[in-house]
C-alpha cells in the first residue's frame, strides 16, 4: 500500500501546536489518505526544511511562528493575500514544482464572521486589538472588505503606527490610525467590531488569563467581539462582551476555518468543520483538565 500523503506544520516550537488534531480529523471523517504530522524547524533550516518537503511530496504545509513572514521569500508565487499581509502561512505545492504561498487567517477570520453573525466589515467601523501576526493579517483583511475606519491600538504604540502605515499601504483605500492604550474608550465608542489579537486571556498563566484587553464598560453593546486566543474557548473578554450585549467570534472557530481554507487548497474538498469544531474543543477541554 502506498504511504499517505505528507501534509505538515512548520513552527518553532512546536510541541503545543493543534493543527494535527483538525487535519487528520478531517482526513479521518473523508476517509482521505493525508497524514499530517507537526515538525519543529528552527529558523536557519527553513529553506531546507521547505526543499525537503518538496522533494518528499509533501501537497502543503502550514507555516506557524515564527517563520511566517521569513518563509515568503522561498516561494516561487504568492496569492493577493500573503502579499498584502506579507506572510505566509499556507504552502501548496503545485504539480509542476511550484511553490504557492497563501494566507489563510484573514479568510478564515472572515468566512467564520460571516457564518457566525451573518456580518462583513464594509462600511463598519472596527478596532484591532495588538499588532503582532494575527493583528496584520486580521487588519489586511478589514481594510480590503471596506471597512469605513479601522483603529489599531497596543499596548507598544510604535508597533501599532508601524502597523496602520502598513495596511494603508497595502490597501491604499483604507482609513486605518494606530496609536497606544491611552485613547482606548475612544477608539471603541460606536465599534461595530472589535477584533482581540492580543495574548491577554490566554491560558498558561493565571494572571493573563483572568485579564482582558479592553475593559468591559468599553465594549459597545450592539457591536461584534472576535478573539484571536483558542484557549481557553471561553476567554474572559468574550464573557465580557456577552455581559454587554455584544455578539461573539471564538478563537477556535478562526483556527478551524484559516486551517479549513488551507484543507480545500490542499485537497480540493471541503473540510467538515462541525466534526473538526468537536475535536478541537475536546482537545482543548483535555489540555485545560489536565495541565490547567
Ligand atoms: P501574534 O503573532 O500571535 O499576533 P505577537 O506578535 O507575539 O503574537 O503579538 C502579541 C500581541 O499581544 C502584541 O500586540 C503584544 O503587545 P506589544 O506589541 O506591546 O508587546 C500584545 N500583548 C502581549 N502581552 C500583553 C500585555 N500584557 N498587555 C497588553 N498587550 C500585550
Amino acid at each position: 500500500m502506498p504511504n499517505p500523503i505528507p501534509l505538515g506544520v512548520f513552527g518553532f516550537p512546536a510541541g503545543h501546536i493543534l493543527s494535527p488534531v483538525l487535519h487528520n480529523k478531517a482526513a479521518e471523517e473523508l476517509g482521505l489518505d493525508y497524514h499530517y504530522l507537526a515538525y519543529e524547524v528552527r529558523p536557519d533550516n527553513l529553506e531546507e526544511a521547505v526543499r525537503g518537503a518538496k522533494v518528499m511530496g509533501f501537497r502543503g504545509l502550514t507555516i506557524t511562528i515564527p517563520h511566517k513572514v521569513a518563509v515568503a521569500k522561498f516561494m516561487d508565487e504568492l496569492s493577493e493575500d500573503a502579499r498584502l499581509m506579507g506572510a505566509v502561512n499556507t504552502i501548496v505545492f503545485e504539480e509542476n514544482g511550484n511553490l504557492i504561498g497563501h494566507n489563510t487567517d484573514g479568510i478564515g477570520w472572515l468566512q467564520f464572521l460571516r457564518e457566525t453573525t451573518g456580518e462583513h466589515p464594509r462600511g463598519k467601523k472596527c478596532l484591532v486589538l495588538g499588532a503582532g501576526g494575527a493583528a496584520r493579517a486580521v487588519a489586511v483583511k478589514i481594510a480590503q472588505c471596506g471597512a469605513t475606519h479601522l483603529a489599531i491600538r497596543n499596548r507598544t504604540s510604535a508597533k501599532a503606527l508601524e502597523l496602520a502605515h502598513f495596511v494603508e499601504k497595502s490597501v491604499p483605500s483604507a482609513k486605518v490610525e494606530g496609536g497606544g492604550l491611552d485613547d482606548l474608550y475612544s477608539a471603541a465608542d460606536g465599534c461595530e467590531i472589535i477584533v482581540n489579537t492580543t495574548s491577554l486571556g490566554m491560558w498558561g498563566d493565571a494572571e493573563r488569563m483572568a485579564t482582558t484587553p479592553i475593559p468591559e464598560d468599553f465594549i459597545p453593546n450592539d457591536c461584534i467581539c472576535s478573539d484571536a486566543v483558542y484557549i481557553p474557548p471561553d476567554t474572559e473578554f468574550l464573557k465580557a462582551a456577552i455581559r454587554s450585549g455584544a455578539k461573539v467570534v471564538r478563537g477556535t472557530g478562526w483556527l478551524v476555518y484559516q486551517a479549513a481554507a488551507a484543507w480545500k487548497m490542499w485537497t480540493g474538498v471541503d473540510m467538515p468543520t462541525d466534526k473538526v469544531m468537536e475535536v478541537l474543543h475536546e482537545t482543548l477541554e483535555l489540555r485545560l483538565g489536565t495541565e490547567g
